[in-house]
């Protein structure tokens, strides 16, 4: 894959860094970004979550969903969706090329479409 266009996708990181601890934070111009490697999946969601601003990237994943650290709401990491709540936590598009993580910094709209490709890797983990 070459390397995405620079304009839209900002490299963030590298996966073998990201794999180590499945979660990270990392700063796009002003705006803090979790991500987390799910299932293999890297996927990117606004840092501060939407309920009382904890940062996600200090949570966990469990079955497949992030937990926040501040009152465990357990968000999709895809679409963002907050189970068993109407508010949703923005998300970005992702792609992996060569190891090196991009992410579009525009979020996303929230909700079931905000997920349809994400990017999938072969990374452990
Ligand atoms: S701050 Fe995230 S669930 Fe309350």
């Amino acid at each position: 894959m070459s390397e995405p266009n620079p304009v839209e996708w900002v490299l963030v990181a590298e996966l073998p860094e990201l794999a180590r601890r499945k979660r990270k934070q990392v700063v796009v111009g002003d705006t803090p970004i979790a991500l987390f490697l799910v299932n293999g999946r890297v996927f990117a969601l606004h840092d501060v979550c939407v309920h009382k601003q904890r940062s996600l990237s200090k949570g966990t994943v469990l079955h497949g969903r992030i937990i926040c650290p501040g009152h465990q709401w357990s968000f999709d990491p895809a679409t963002g969706e907050a189970a068993d709540q109407v508010e949703c936590q923005p998300t970005y598009a992702v792609r992996v090329a060569e190891d090196k993580i991009y992410v579009n910094p525009r979020a996303r709209a929230g909700g079931a479409d905000a997920g349809a490709t994400p990017y999938t890797t072969t990374a452990a983990g």
